[in-house]
């Protein structure tokens, strides 16, 4: 399974390859940057780790080198400045974007090709890639909030003390300030959270709270996400290496569940091989699939302003 990375001399790129790495599941990763001596250099960097953790090759490329992807990873773009909504960051990141698109287009692509977008506003972006590149769109994910699932699970494992790896607590939605959280399928260990006494309607929204500004948190406090960025990229990568059919709150052109169609935004979406294999509605509250709709309204709203 060979992975072009697209920003690949970024942070979000280079934490993306390392975590790819250590994942030891993909055979090939190409750093693409334009920067092109700080990709080589941290492909160098990280090939001289290759002794000691997976049998891989590593190296930094350029598009005609990565018309054999069976995966495209796009992190480039611009980061938020700490007061810069995700969706402010649309008109300096979409001109990017398409000339990306476009490079990928011309140097070609295989027909079972899954382009992976990360780079912000990713619901928008994931949405551009599916129109533009004349894939099926089930071959065109974003990251969705698969991170912000992640920071959220972590986070009330953080403050209930819990074993983070049995939290299982998911956002949907847009990757941004409309995000919901699901409090009504989010578990301890199978047990329902909102069954502990500690899990009061005051705890759930100061996490909710802190879910939402994580993003704005690491850009002020160290210029901008990466690690876990990069561990919620690696469960998507590795959904697809192993055909694994994992549900993931991932970004796809949304087909009708929860009453939604035509953008993509994050709902419970099965991922495998082919990329989106289903879209699962699961119940949610009323208030839940209220905001939903109303993340997937506004998510519209601003697609239109692209257009
Ligand atoms: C974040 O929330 C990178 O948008 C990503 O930090």
């Amino acid at each position: 399974m060979k992975v072009t990375i697209i920003g690949g001399g970024g942070r979000v790129g280079v934490c993306a390859a390392f975590a790819l790495q250590c994942g030891g599941v993909v055979s090939e990763i190409q750093l693409l940057d334009a920067n092109k001596e700080l990709a080589e250099g941290e492909a160098l960097d990280l090939m001289h780790g290759a002794a000691m953790v997976a049998d891989q090759r590593i190296y930094a490329g350029d598009y005609a080198r990565a018309a054999d992807s069976d995966i495209f990873l796009i992190t480039a773009g611009l980061r938020r400045k700490p007061d810069e909504s995700r969706l402010d960051l649309i008109n300096r990141n979409v001109a990017l974007f398409l000339g990306i698109l476009e490079s990928i287009r011309t140097a070609g692509m295989k027909k079972d090709a899954i382009v992976f977008v990360v780079s912000n506003p990713v619901d928008i972006l994931t949405h551009l890639a599916m129109e533009k590149l004349g894939l099926p769109w089930q071959q065109v994910i974003g990251l969705g909030t698969m991170l912000d699932s992640s920071r959220f699970s972590s986070l009330i494992a953080e403050e209930l003390k819990l074993a983070a790896t049995q939290v299982k607590a998911l956002m949907l939605g847009e990757h941004g300030d409309s995000m919901i959280p699901a409090w009504s399928s989010a578990s301890v260990n199978g047990l329902p959270l909102t069954g502990l006494a500690q899990c009061t309607p005051g705890f759930q929204n100061a996490v909710v709270e802190r879910t939402r500004n994580s993003g704005a948190e690491c850009i002020k406090k160290k210029g901008g996400a990466g690690w876990a960025v990069a561990l919620s990229i690696r469960e998507v990568v590795h959904a697809i290496a192993l055909d694994k059919r994992s549900l993931l709150p991932v970004s796809s052109l949304v087909q009708g569940v929860y009453d939604i169609r035509q953008i993509c935004l994050s709902v419970p979406t099965v991922v495998g091989r082919r990329g989106v294999i289903d879209q699962v509605e699961i119940k949610l509250w009323p208030k839940e699939l209220t905001g939903l709709q109303n993340s997937a309204r506004a998510l519209k709203e601003t697609l239109a302003k692209v257009k």
